[in-house]
C-alpha cells in the first residue's frame, strides 16, 4: 500500500513531511515524492525512485534552504507501484495539466484508462503510466477556483479505491483529502493539521485524530477540519484519542506485521481479484498474460516454478490447470528446475511464482526456461521486480507489501490468481461458459470466506495454547489439501521453530508413521472435498498410535469433527477454492503458537524475506 502525508500549519513543512514518510517506510515502497507551496505560493515538487534518503538528498540539492524553514504547506507520498514501473515519472505527487494542482493517492482507479482517453481528447498531456496522474488531471479539468468542489466532481467519476491529498496554488490555506477504501487519518494539532494514510505519522504531532469514512471529503486548514460527503453535505466525525504508541501504529494496531497481513487478506484478495472476473463470458481478464486465445489453445503444458510458499501455491495451481484447462500441469522447485536441464519447448507455458520477484533460484529458472524457448510469464507481488521485468509479461498480485518474512496474504493471492489463470486458459479450451461462471463466482467469494475464518481468531488462539509445548507436529492432507498441509507446516516451523512436517496423508504408512507416538500432534486437513474419507482413515491410523488430532474440517461436517480431538471449521466452498479458507486457519494457528512461545515472529532466526542468493 502507498503512504500519504499532508501537512499544513507551522513552517518547516518539508522536514515534517520527510519525517512522516520515514514513519511509513515499514509499508514497503519503491519511490517517493513531495509537493510544497513556497512562500510565493508556487508549487515546488521533488520526486525520486528508491529510498526516502534519496528523496531528501534531492530536495536538499534542488530547493533553497529557506524553503525548509518557511514553507507551511505540503503533501508527500511513498509509492508501492501498481500501475507502471517504480520510476521518477511514475512517483507521486502528480500534477494536473496546469501544474497548479498536486495530488497523492493510495488505491487503484479501475476506470483510469477510459478517463485518460477522455482527458486526452480534451487536450491533456500525460507523463506517467499511473492511474493517479489521470485523477490529478481530472481534478484540474473540473477546477473553477474551488478545489473542494473540483475534487468532489472528479471523485464522482472515479470507480475504484482512493485515499488522496490535494494541494492547489490558488488556495494555499487548505489541503483537500478524501477516502474510499484506502484509510485516511487527520491529526488535529495546535495550529497545525496533519493528514496520513495511517495514524503512526500523527503521533509526532498530536493524539487527537479523525478517521474519515468512505466517500468523506475534508477541507483541512491549520486550525480547522471541515468534513463533508461527495455531495457537499456536512458530516460529523468525532475526534478520537490515539492510544497506540508509534511502533504499534505502524502495524495498524496489530502486535506483529504477520497478524496484520493475515487480517489484510480480504482486502488483498479483493485487490487481486478486482476487475479480473468476466461474469458475461464466465472467464478471467488477465491482460498481463499477453496471450491471445489462439496462443492459449496451442499450449501443451503448464510448468510452474517457485520456492517455499510460492511452490506450495503452484501445487494448488496444478489441480486448477488440469481440472479447468484440461492441460498437463506441474510445479517444480526452482533450484531443481534450473539445474536439471529441463525438457522444454515453445508449447510449454512456464509460470514463475514469486512474491518478491527477486528469489535467485526462481530468477535463474526463468532464464533457463527462456533459453529453451518456452512461453514464460510471472506471478509477482512487487511491481517492477527483477523477475517481473525479465519475463516481460505476467500478473501482479496487488496484495500490497508483505513485510513479515512468513508469507500469508501473498500465498492466498497467488492461489486466487492461479485459479483465474486456469479459468482463462480453460475458457480458451474446453471449459463451458456455465462452468466458467460457476468458477468465477467461487473465486469472487474468496474474500468473504477469509473474513469468516478470521472471525475464529479467538477460538484458534485458545486451541494454540494446547500445542505450545510440543516440539514436533505432523500436517497431513490429500489432493488439494496436501499443499495446504505443506504450507501449514511451513508456517508453524518457520515462526515457532517446532519441527513440523507436511506429508501426503497416504505417505504416512510408507515410513513417517514410525514417528507417531503417544501425544504427537497431527494436524489433519480434512475439508469436505474429494479425498476426505481416505484422510479420515489415515487419522484413525495415527490415533491408534496415540496421536492427538487437530482437524481442519468443513462447517457442518459433524461426522468428521467427531473424529478429531480438536477442530477448526472453515466455510464450505468450491473444492478448488477450499485451500484458501483452510490455509488461513493454519496461518492463525501457527501465529498464535509462535506468539505464545514468545518467538520473534516477523523476523524469524536464519530467515530473510527474499532469498536473493543461491
Ligand atoms: C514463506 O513463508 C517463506 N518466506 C519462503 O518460503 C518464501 O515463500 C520463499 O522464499 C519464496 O519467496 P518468493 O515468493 O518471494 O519468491
Amino acid at each position: 500500500m502507498c503512504g500519504i502525508v499532508g501537512y499544513i500549519g507551522k513552517a518547516e513543512a518539508p522536514n515534517i513531511l520527510i519525517k512522516g514518510l520515514r514513519r511509513l517506510e515499514y509499508r514497503g515502497y519503491d519511490s517517493a515524492g513531495i509537493a510544497i507551496l513556497d512562500e510565493a505560493g508556487k508549487m515546488v515538487v521533488v520526486k525520486s525512485p528508491g529510498k526516502i534518503s534519496a528523496l531528501n538528498e534531492k530536495a536538499r540539492a534542488e530547493w533553497p534552504d529557506a524553503l525548509f524553514t518557511q514553507a507551511p504547506t505540503g503533501i508527500a507520498h511513498t509509492r508501492w507501484a501498481t500501475h507502471g514501473e517504480p520510476t521518477e515519472n511514475n512517483a507521486h505527487p502528480h500534477l494536473d495539466e496546469s501544474g497548479e494542482i498536486a495530488l497523492v493517492h493510495n488505491g487503484i482507479i479501475d476506470n483510469y484508462l477510459a478517463l485518460r482517453a477522455r482527458l486526452k481528447d480534451k487536450g491533456h498531456h500525460f507523463h506517467s503510466e499511473t492511474d493517479t496522474e489521470v485523477l490529478a488531471h481530472l481534478v484540474g479539468e473540473f477546477y473553477k477556483g474551488d478545489i473542494f468542489h473540483a475534487v468532489c466532481d472528479a471523485l464522482h467519476q472515479v470507480e475504484g479505491t482512493f485515499g488522496i491529498c490535494v494541494l492547489a496554488t490558488r488556495e494555499p490555506d487548505r489541503i483537500i483529502t478524501a477516502r474510499r477504501g484506502s484509510p485516511i487519518a487527520i491529526g488535529v494539532g495546535d495550529g497545525e493539521s496533519i493528514v496520513a494514510s495511517d495514524a503512526s505519522v500523527l503521533l509526532a504531532h498530536t493524539q487527537r485524530v479523525i478517521y474519515l469514512d468512505d466517500n468523506d471529503v475534508a477541507i483541512v486548514k491549520k486550525d480547522s477540519v471541515d468534513i463533508r460527503d461527495l455531495d457537499n453535505i456536512p458530516v460529523n466525525r468525532k475526534i478520537a484519542e490515539l492510544e497506540m504508541d508509534a511502533s504499534a501504529a505502524e502495524k495498524g494496531g496489530f502486535e506483529h506485521f504477520m497478524i496484520k497481513e493475515i487480517h489484510e487478506q480480504p482486502e488483498a484478495l479483493s485487490n487481486a481479484i478486482r476487475g479480473r472476473l468476466d461474469f458475461t463470458h464466465g472467464t478471467a481478464v488477465l491482460s498481463g498474460m499477453g496471450t491471445s486465445p489462439r496462443e492459449l489453445s496451442e499450449l501443451g503444458r503448464v510448468v510452474m516454478v517457485g520456492c517455499g510458499t510460492s511452490l506450495h501455491a503452484g501445487l494448488v495451481g496444478e489441480y486448477a490447470f488440469e481440472e479447468l484447462a484440461d492441460i498437463h500441469a506441474e510445479v517444480q522447485q526452482a533450484a531443481e528446475f534450473r539445474y536439471r536441464n529441463p525438457i522444454l519447448d515453445r508449447r510449454d507455458f512456464v509460470v514463475a511464482i514469486s512474491q518478491s520477484g527477486e528469489t535467485a533460484d526462481t530468477l535463474a529458472a526463468v532464464r533457463e526456461a527462456q533459453q529453451k524457448g518456452a512461453f514464460v510469464m510471472s506471478l509477482c507481488n512487487v511491481v517492477g521486480s527483477t523477475i517481473a521485468r525479465e519475463t516481460g509479461r505476467g500478473v501482479y498480485l496487488h496484495a500490497g507489501p508483505e513485510i513479515s518474512v512468513a508469507s500469508t496474504k501473498a500465498f492466498t493471492s497467488q492461489v486466487a490468481v492461479l485459479l483465474m489463470m486456469a479459468l482463462k486458459l480453460g475458457r480458451g479450451r474446453r471449459l463451458s461458459r456455465e462452468h466458467g461462471l460457476e468458477i468465477a463466482k467461487a473465486i469472487a467469494s474468496i474474500p468473504k470466506l477469509v473474513t469468516q475464518v478470521l472471525t475464529q481468531n479467538a477460538h484458534i488462539e485458545e486451541l494454540a495454547a494446547k500445542y505450545v509445548k510440543d516440539e514436533h507436529a505432523f500436517y497431513i492432507g490429500r489432493g488439494l489439501m496436501y499443499p495446504v498441509a505443506l504450507e501449514g507446516a511451513l508456517k508453524l516451523k518457520e515462526i515457532s521453530y517446532i519441527h513440523a512436517e507436511g506429508y501426503h496423508a497416504a505417505e504416512l504408512k510408507h515410513g513417517p508413521i514410525a514417528l507417531i507416538s503417544k501425544g504427537i500432534p497431527v494436524i489433519a486437513v480434512a475439508c469436505d472435498i474429494p479425498g476426505k474419507d481416505k484422510t479420515l482413515s489415515n487419522i484413525e491410523e495415527c490415533r491408534a498410535r496415540g496421536a492427538r488430532i487437530l482437524g481442519i474440517v468443513t462447517e457442518g461436517d459433524t461426522a468428521a469433527a467427531a473424529r478429531m480431538d480438536d477442530f477448526i471449521a472453515v466455510p464450505s466452498t468450491h473444492h478448488l477454492v477450499t485451500p484458501v479458507p483452510a490455509v488461513v486457519a493454519l496461518q492463525l494457528f501457527a501465529y498464535h503458537v509462535a506468539r505464545l512461545r514468545g518467538k520473534e515472529i516477523d523476523q524469524p532466526r536464519n530467515l530473510a524475506k527474499s532469498v536473493t542468493v543461491e
